[in-house]
Order: structure tokens, then sequence, then C-alpha cells
């Protein structure tokens, strides 16, 4: 029908996607097999039908096996490549990605690697895209730096700094003095709060942090003062609804915030988070909301200007979708 094709052919950003969670299980056997890695999965079947999540950690502990395929440049860029053909499929127009650097210096695998090879597949695509680095938050604030230091010799390949992995125990304040290194290096700053985590680690993530966006933050609605003082100032959340079903934030689509979260004036955009493992890309998403919920043209045109009004693009490239 029309609203379908209006979400599918609107232009639109996406705020929240992790490039490791792009990598469908085909590409992680294609690696697999030509760099000689082992997977505890004998198929792309078996792969597959092990992503039966329960909660945030039963989806990480996946997620980080999938990414142990990744050790060359190459592999790097073939994964964002075909990320970003997906987004331009989905009429993405300007995409900000999420990388998380600990995942692969751990195993030995060198930041210039890791950081080329994403870049790299950004400058060859028609879809303007840049990139945020995120520190894994169960790990600690002196590795945070570290990784930090490492990437600076790239500095300008990417444009901000994010927190992910488990939340529930690892809170923003956690990272005081690693964000206040990134603000002053005049890097922009982002967190994930509120997807699990309570709203007080929304909370510290704006006035400890001072992030500039919350990444999922469905949960502030639990919390009338936080939920005003997000819409006042304007306070952007990227959400990710079908992400927020297979870890069992919400236990179905019906029950999902997405519509109560604009009806009280939040800055609320649609992304897709781990699309290869959440069952879906950027349209994926949005039809899924819009099929479960009472959203119409209005709620289209709104969440995708909220997604270039919540982007980290000079005035005048953001002004023609505004
Ligand atoms: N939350 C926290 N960490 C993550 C996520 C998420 O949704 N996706 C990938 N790493
Ligand atoms: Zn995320």
């Amino acid at each position: 029908d029309t609203l379908r094709r209006v979400l599918q052919q609107m232009p639109k950003a996406e705020l929240h996607i992790h490039i490791e969670g792009s990598l469908e299980p085909e590409l992680i056997f294609a690696l697999a097999e030509r760099n000689g890695v082992k997977l505890p999965y004998g198929s792309v079947e078996a792969l597959r039908a092990a992503y039966a999540f329960t909660d945030l950690q039963s989806f990480l502990d996946i997620y980080y096996a999938g990414a142990s395929v990744l050790l060359h440049e190459q592999d790097f860029y073939d994964m964002t490549a075909a990320y970003l053909r997906r987004a331009e499929a989905d009429n993405v127009r300007h995409t900000e990605i999420f990388f998380d650097p600990q995942t692969h210096t751990h195993r030995g695998v060198p930041m210039d690697v890791i950081i080329n090879g994403i870049h790299r597949a950004c400058q060859d695509s028609p879809v303007s895209a840049t990139l945020i680095l995120c520190f894994l938050r169960h790990l600690s604030e002196d590795d945070a730096i570290a990784t930090l230091e490492a990437a600076l010799p790239y500095r300008d390949q990417f444009i901000g700094v994010g927190l992910d992995s488990s939340e529930v125990g690892n809170p923003p304040e956690k990272f005081a003095r690693v964000f206040a290194r990134c603000r002053a290096l005049g890097l922009h700053l982002v967190a994930h709060a509120g997807e699990e985590g309570p709203p007080a680690y929304i909370y510290t993530a704006l006035d400890t942090l001072n992030v500039e966006r919350i990444d999922h933050g469905v949960r502030c609605l639990e919390d009338p003062a936080l939920t005003a003082r997000l819409a006042k100032e304007q306070m952007a959340l990227t959400v990710c609804p079908l992400s927020n079903i297979k870890l069992c934030v919400f236990d179905r689509m019906e029950r999902h915030n997405l519509l109560e979260l604009l009806d009280a004036g939040i800055v609320a955009t649609v992304n897709s988070d781990d699309p290869a493992y959440f069952g879906g890309y950027m349209n994926d998403n949005f039809i899924a909301t819009f099929e479960a919920l009472p959203l119409g043209l209005s709620h289209a045109q709104r969440l995708a200007r909220n997604s270039f009004a919540a982007a980290f693009l000079p005035a005048a490239q953001k002004q023609q979708y505004l």
C-alpha cells in the first residue's frame, strides 16, 4: 500500500547500526573459510538457529563469536560495503556507523586494519557515511583510554565515540574520564542507556558523560521528569524496534513504546542496531513498527525528519532533508 511505499522510498538517516551486527551468516562462513577460522557452528543454518535470544547478553555472546572471522583490512571493507549496499537499497542517505575496536584488538587485529577497512568502504559508497568508535562497557575504563590512544592517529576517520555492550552493572559514569577526554578532543558523544538499564543510566549519560544523543533510551518513560526533560531539550533517542523485540525489551511489537515517545514530544528515530541478527534492515524496522502500531503518514515524515535533525551533519547538508 501507499504507506509502505512511503516508508521504503522516503530519504532517511540511520544513526544506530553496529557494523559487526551487519555480518550476515553467509558472510561469516565465507570469511571463516577465507581466513581458516574454525567456528563453533557447522553451517549457516546451525548458526542462524542459534539466533534465539532471551536478553542482551545472550545476543552479545553470539555477536562477538561471529566477529571472530574478521582479520584483514579486506574483511572489514567487505562487511561495511555489504551493509552500505543494503542501506542504499532502503533509501538511507546518511549513516553514522558504530564499530567496536576492542572486539578485534583483543584478538590481535591492529587498529589501522580495522579503521582503514571500514573507512575505505565508506568513502567508496554513494551513501554519506561517518564512523563512531564505541567502547565496550564490560571492559575497564583504562582499556577504553588505551583504545582511544591507539585510535588517535586515525582521528580524522571517525567523528565521535559511543558506549555499548553489557549495560546493567556498567553505568555510564564508569567512563567519565575517557568521555571528558573525548569531549576535549572535539569528538561527538553518544552512549547506549536505558535499553535494559534503568532511567538513572540515562541521567548519568546526560549529566556525567555529556552525550548528545541517547542510544535506545526506551526506558525513559518510566520516569516522567526525565521524559519531560528529553522532550524539552530535544535530546534524540536512537530507537531500534526489531532489536527491542528480539532481546525481549518488549514482548511483542504491539507493546513497543515508539508512539508514546513521539506523543511525549521526544525526538525519536528508527534504526536497525544489528540487522543481520535481529531480522531486518532499516525498512524492515519501519514496516514492522508501522504494521503493529497505530502510526501513519505524519509519523513517517516526522521520523524521517528526526533522523536528519539528530544527525551529526553540517547544517547545509541536513537542511535539504528538513
Ligand atoms: N546494546 C548494547 N551493545 C550492543 C548492542 C545493543 O543493542 N548491539 C551491539 N552491541
Ligand atoms: Zn546498539
